[in-house]
């Protein structure tokens, strides 16, 4: 198996569109888990899952993003799926954004009655700044839901992205009668009491004048598909479809590997680095505590860029210098831990470790590659540190240390004044923080409000930025890199300053 058959993605939603029963569909098409077991596994995933939240909270282990791996045959060839799941809270976090990194295409479901809402369109803006192919699946069509036109208008129209419907309901809710499939013709049909698709297409469809009008004027009113222009995410082919009833979800399957990217080059300092690169390549995107709190064993989740790895290969981490030897390799099958052999580009294996490996290091066999493009976002919550016990210094700023280079936090150091600032983009991080810093480290802290509302990092030429320091230093503070930041009291502040510092760039990420 090749690089070139692995099809490596992630589904973006708002919560409730639909992800978990997509999942559960497109994991069960793939063989990863079996139709007889279907409802109990259902249950039991729902119930292990909030099981899974409840620890995280109460041992503030950081949330949640595994991998799952299916695979799928297409005359001869076999495709490797890997599905990275993106945690569904009202909330979200930087994992989400980081696990967006390690993408090559993505799968936004959309509620067919609700359009975009406020998270898909955020995580949509994740992707389109690194330009990765998005495929829709416009779910629910089982229910009544807007029509369907008014839901393609809103994806061109919000998201600025060319629409190209690939199917069609024939009908919604009470009326509805299958999915159109726009390239073969077909209709797929409800059957029995449940009126789910259980394989019955219709060939030689008879549609009703209005859907049949209806979806004419869905073919000849929007773009064709072009792959080219879907790789450089300018459009979205849209599949209409119930994940609940199993519509679409083979449509869907079979799109991804038709025409989702195999892996991409991904951007490293020198450049990009190809998959048929002679060399095993990858970077850490995501680090998660270990389930058992008296080992202090983390798993850390690696996105191989290149190269064929093998089970025991010394891999150097670009944060440590010397190598490691990798020789148990964990990679994501759906309910099991499967031990890997070897892993192409696109795969992403977990390495278990004792903190040596942190997010946004690159792993490599000749230690020479650097990847960027691990972003840090401004943060959105911002608090001060006010430590309970003023003798818990060292292991607060250990904590913090720590804590900021997993990931779960952005610590700032402000250039007045002692108290440390520490910037989330989700309530939730806030509450893993506290959480582990009293669990992990005994430490006890409070958080406090800082006066910032939000914070940018700096750059320009160095008489601009020591003038504008030498104006604004209750303002600024250096991140754990040091770099500068300017601390802004609320979003009006950045664009005071940003008009008033021409010469300046304020940004709202940094990458690594
Ligand atoms: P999420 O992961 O995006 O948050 O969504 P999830 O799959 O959990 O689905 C949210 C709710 O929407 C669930 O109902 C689910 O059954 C329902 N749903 C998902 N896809 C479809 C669909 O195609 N058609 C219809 N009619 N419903 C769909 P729930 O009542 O919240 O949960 P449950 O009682 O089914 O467990």
């Amino acid at each position: 198996m090749t690089a070139n058959s692995r099809r490596t993605f992630a589904i973006i939603s708002h919560p409730d569109a639909g992800k978990t029963t997509l999942t559960e569909k497109l994991l069960l098409q793939g063989g990863a888990i079996h139709l007889a077991g279907e409802v109990k596994a259902r249950g039991q995933a729902r119930r292990a899952r909030s099981d899974w939240m409840k620890i995280e909270q109460q041992r503030g282990i950081s949330v949640t993003s595994s991998v799952m791996t299916f695979e799928k045959e297409y005359g001869g060839e076999t495709i490797t799926f890997n599905l990275l799941d993106t945690p569904g809270h009202e909330d979200f976090s930087e994992d989400t954004y980081r696990t967006l990194t390690a993408v090559d295409s993505a799968v936004m479901v959309i509620d067919a009655a609700k359009g975009i809402e406020p998270q898909t369109r955020k995580l949509f803006e994740v992707c389109r700044l690194r330009s990765v192919p998005i495929i829709t699946f416009i779910n629910k069509v089982d229910r009544e839901g807007r029509d369907p036109f008014e839901t393609l208008d809103e994806v061109a129209d919000m998201l600025a992205l060319d629409v190209s419907p690939q199917s069609w309901p024939v009908g919604m809710g009470g009326q509805f009668q299958g999915i159109l499939d726009f390239a073969s013709g077909t209709v797929c049909r409800p059957e029995g009491p449940s009126k789910e698709f259980l394989g019955k297409r219709d060939e030689n469809p008879d549609i009703p004048e209005n859907f049949a009008e209806e979806a004419e004027l869905a073919q000849v009113g929007y773009p064709e598909f072009d792959p080219e222009a879907y790789r450089n995410g300018d459009l979205t082919p849209v599949y209409f479809g119930s994940a609940l009833k199993s519509f679409g979800v083979t449509e869907l399957i079979d799109a991804i590997a038709a025409h989702a990217p195999p892996p991409r080059p991904q951007p490293a300092g020198e450049g990009h680095v190809a998959p048929d690169r002679d060399e095993v390549t990858g970077f850490i995107f995501k680090v998660q505590a270990n389930m058992d709190p008296n080992h202090r064993d983390r798993i850390a989740f690696m996105r191989q860029v290149s190269g064929t790895f093998k089970r025991g290969m010394k891999l150097t981490p670009s944060g440590l210098g010397k190598p490691i030897s990798v020789h148990s390799p964990i990679l994501f099958f759906a309910q099991d831990r499967e031990l890997a052999d070897t892993a192409e580009a696109g795969d992403i294996i977990g390495i278990p470790n004792h903190g040596t490996l942190r997010v946004g290091d690159t792993l490599s066999e000749k230690n020479e590659v650097r990847f960027t493009g691990l972003p840090n976002f401004a943060p959105e919550i911002l608090r001060r540190v006010q430590l309970k016990d003023p003798t818990k210094t060292k292991q607060l700023r250990k904590a913090l240390d720590d804590l900021s280079e997993e990931g779960v936090i952005q610590v700032f150091y402000p250039e007045i004044g002692a108290n440390h600032i520490i910037g989330v983009v989700g309530q939730l991080q806030l509450e893993v923080f506290v959480d582990r810093l009293s669990v992990e480290y005994k430490v006890e802290a409070a958080l406090e409000p800082a006066p910032f509302a939000t914070a940018r990092w700096i750059k320009g030429d160095a008489r601009a930025l020591a003038d504008f320091e030498s104006f604004n230093r209750p303002n600024l503070a250096r991140d754990r890199d040091g770099d500068l930041v300017f601390m802004a009291k609320s979003p009006w502040d950045v664009n005071y300053q940003v008009e008033k510092n021409p010469e300046l760039t304020f940004s709202a990420t940094k990458e690594r």
